[in-house]
């Protein structure tokens, strides 16, 4: 009887493999190493790694499962508009080509063998000389602890260009072996945050610069390591310098963080130029044992583009929402977020920048928790919390990025 049932999975294995021979299947591939692995490797956010055929293997069985009934990758927020860029926000649900093709590779180990056989051999592309702006300091991340903000400033070189469209991680911080969470740009002409940096190792602060809110030159992830606003925008990049506010997370080792990003040019066509918005609660604290929702009305004095949103919190914003309310009262959703993790968290970047016309209110609600259900809350009990750096601390934001005109 046990002879038979195993001759019974050999003929399956044996089907299963003559259906996949030669058909590595570049889809699979892809979709796995974009949506999976970026989080799924050596130091990301998931306790798992993907990252090698042995260890795909072990984990198939579980890895398709939760595909299968769509618990991984994990959504996303939800843009009402479904206009976000893709490949540069956390795009949420795999599209059926992605999940058919993943699930057909997790299928067997011989598939998978197949699917995924360029896996370990995959170069990672290098860019050609770019300049490069890099944190002035550097800081050493200790191997534990929880999530820590450092502000870095950089030097802005002379052959940058004058309008930056983006910003990539340069190949040196590779996002997925450094312990950088999020990354997000603030410009500094007057060198103001030179004063904090001190000791050359960063600052223990926010990145904002007086009133310009970190992120008011875009933002990177470990999630998006490329951040580019759409066809027809971009930033005006000031002389002096940049501050890059970076959001770490301990990986378990020692690790050397000095931020370094390369900017990518705007094009002769991307002729509006962005700027920021930031919605804050001030003053901001949040009682032990508390769930609340703040609202933050940002009234719109002439006409814009939403270009995009980029959305900052420590471990007790839970979620946001940011919705336009026309001057007639009519609503209309931006994005929302139910579940936020800054360490998984992207900025979002709409391929068809909404309108906002003058007379509107951008209404931004905060879902702040302080509860002991927050699956990130660090004290047991819960303490008060005021504005401040993590973990202690609470300073959520978010930042619009905006271009006037319509
Ligand atoms: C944005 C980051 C991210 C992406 C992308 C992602 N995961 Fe995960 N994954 C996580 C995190 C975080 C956990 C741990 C969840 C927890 O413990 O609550 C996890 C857990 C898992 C687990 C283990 C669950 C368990 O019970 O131990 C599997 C299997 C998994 N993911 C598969 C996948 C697959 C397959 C993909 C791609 C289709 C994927 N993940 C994409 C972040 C991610």
């Amino acid at each position: 009887m046990l002879h038979r049932i195993s001759a019974i999975g050999m003929l399956l294995a044996n089907a299963v493999v003559a259906d996949a021979s030669g058909t590595a299947d570049p889809v699979a591939a892809r979709t796995l190493s974009d949506r999976c692995v970026t989080c799924h490797d050596a130091d990301g956010p998931a306790p798992l790694r993907f990252d090698s055929i042995e260890a795909i293997l072990r984990h198939r069985q579980l890895m398709r499962a939760l595909v299968d009934d769509r618990a991984m990758p994990p959504a996303g927020p939800e843009t009402p508009l479904a206009k976000v860029v893709a490949a540069h926000a956390t795009p949420g649900a795999l599209t059926i080509a992605e999940r058919d093709a993943l699930l057909a590779a997790l299928a067997s180990p011989d598939a998978a063998r197949t699917a995924f056989a360029s896996l370990a051999a995959a170069p990672t592309t290098s860019v050609a000389s770019a300049p490069r702006i890099t944190a002035l300091g550097r800081w050493t991340v200790p191997a534990t602890g929880s999530m820590r903000i450092r502000s870095f400033s950089a030097e802005v070189p002379p052959d940058a260009p004058r309008r930056v469209r983006g910003w990539r991680l340069a190949a040196a911080t590779d996002p997925a072996r450094a312990p950088v969470r999020f990354l997000s740009l603030a410009p500094d002409p007057g060198r103001v945050s030179r004063i904090l940096d001190e000791t050359g190792s960063g600052a223990e602060s926010m990145g904002d610069v007086g009133l310009v809110p970190s992120g008011a030159l875009g933002a990177l992830s470990r999630t998006a390591p490329e951040f580019r606003l759409p066809e027809g925008y971009a930033f005006e990049l000031p002389r002096g310098d940049l501050v890059l506010e970076s959001t770490v997370e301990p990986i378990g080792r020692e690790a050397e963080l000095r931020p370094s990003i390369e900017p990518v040019a705007a094009s002769d066509h991307d002729v509006r130029t962005v700027e920021a918005m930031a919605a804050r609660i001030v003053p901001l604290s949040i009682a032990a044992g508390e769930r609340c929702e703040r609202v933050v009305h940002l009234p719109i004095a002439r006409d814009m583009r939403l270009v995009g949103v980029v959305a900052k919190g420590g471990v007790f914003l839970r979620g946001y929402t940011v919705e336009v309310v026309a001057a007639d009262g009519c609503r209309s959703d931006i994005a929302r977020e139910r579940d936020f993790r800054m360490n998984v968290a992207a900025p979002l970047v709409f391929r068809e920048p909404p309108v906002v016309a003058a007379g509107s209110v951008v209404e931004v609600r905060f879902d702040l928790d302080n509860t002991r259900a927050n699956p990130l809350q660090p004290f047991d009990p819960p303490r008060a919390v005021a504005a401040g750096l993590p973990p202690e601390g609470e300073d959520a934001a978010i930042v619009l990025l905006v271009s006037p005109g319509r």
